[in-house]
């Protein structure tokens, strides 16, 4: 069933565990992301990243997603990731998205607030949720998202941005990058424990990909309620067909489509089972 991201998320946050928010860009990534959270019964976000409005037909995806939900006997969110134009979340609210997140994070922290605070009073009376993100992430390697200075959140700006916008969900800068890191990850924990004890909404990290396990475990001890999965899945993908355009094997686009989605699901799994603390 297709729910608002909101309620899943407000479950998540009194029970302590995360939701996977996976980013796609095709139909095969959505079918593997419903398809595990199904099997390991746990509820899913699919996220579509405003990049991707030139490549994906939203409203079709749209129609095509909430087919798949109102079929699925878990619930699936459908949100929209990092968008920075006004018109592409009106865009998605009116196809149906559950939540958008506006990224004002390029801003200061009174343009974001100002920016941020217009677009929950539109998305609110269309009954979508809104995350949104103070501090930035860095940018790791084979990240598909933009660079972003890695300044962490500070709990008292936290605190004001979220009681002034009314956001539903608060993305935390906390160290973590868009894909894979560089060098060793520093992920400050306490910094998260701080902001959890100054905001009272579901709190979200980005940049799941190639963060140890045992940060990810502590963050959803600590109130994280939804983790963003990107690269990692990607790079599974590619890397089958890499082997399988190496191996210069003449397939037919149905077998590797086929393939490649059972190259995804292994990565999907782990942090599905890791997020749900399994
Ligand atoms: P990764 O690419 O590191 O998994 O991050 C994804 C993300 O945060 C998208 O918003």
């Amino acid at each position: 069933m297709l729910i608002n991201t909101k309620k899943i998320l407000q479950h998540a946050q009194q029970e302590k565990y995360a939701v996977a928010a996976f980013n796609v860009y095709n139909l095969e990534t959505v079918q593997v992301a419903i398809h595990v959270a199904e099997r390991e019964n746990q509820p899913v976000i699919i996220a579509l990243g405003e990049r991707y409005f030139p490549t994906v037909d939203v409203e079709g995806f749209a129609a095509f997603v909430k087919a798949l939900a109102e079929k699925s006997a878990v619930p699936v969110a459908l949100h929209l990731d990092h968008a920075y134009e006004k018109e592409s979340i009106i865009r998605a609210i009116r196809c149906g998205f559950t939540s958008v997140m506006f990224d004002g994070s390029a801003y200061d922290l009174d343009e974001n607030i100002r920016r941020t605070k217009e677009i929950v009073e539109i998305a609110h009376m269309a009954g979508v949720s809104v995350e949104a993100e103070i501090g930035s992430l860095a940018k790791g390697d084979f990240s598909d998202e933009e660079e972003g200075d890695g300044t962490l959140t500070d709990p008292q700006s936290a605190k004001d941005f979220v009681d002034t916008t009314g956001v539903d969900f608060l993305a935390a800068a906390i160290g973590t990058v868009h894909g894979m890191y560089k060098g060793e990850p520093k992920i400050d924990l306490p910094l998260l424990e701080r902001i959890q004890q100054a905001v009272d909404v579901p709190l979200v990290l980005h940049g799941g990909s190639g963060t140890p396990d045992s940060v990810i475990t502590q963050a959803v001890q600590l109130g994280i309620c939804k983790v963003n999965v990107n690269t990692e899945v990607s790079m599974a993908a590619v890397s089958y067909l890499q082997h399988a355009f190496e191996n210069k094997q003449m397939v037919h686009l149905s077998t590797v489509m086929a393939d490649m989605q059972q190259a995804m699901e292994p990565v999907m799994t782990k942090f599905v089972r890791l997020f749900a603390n399994r």
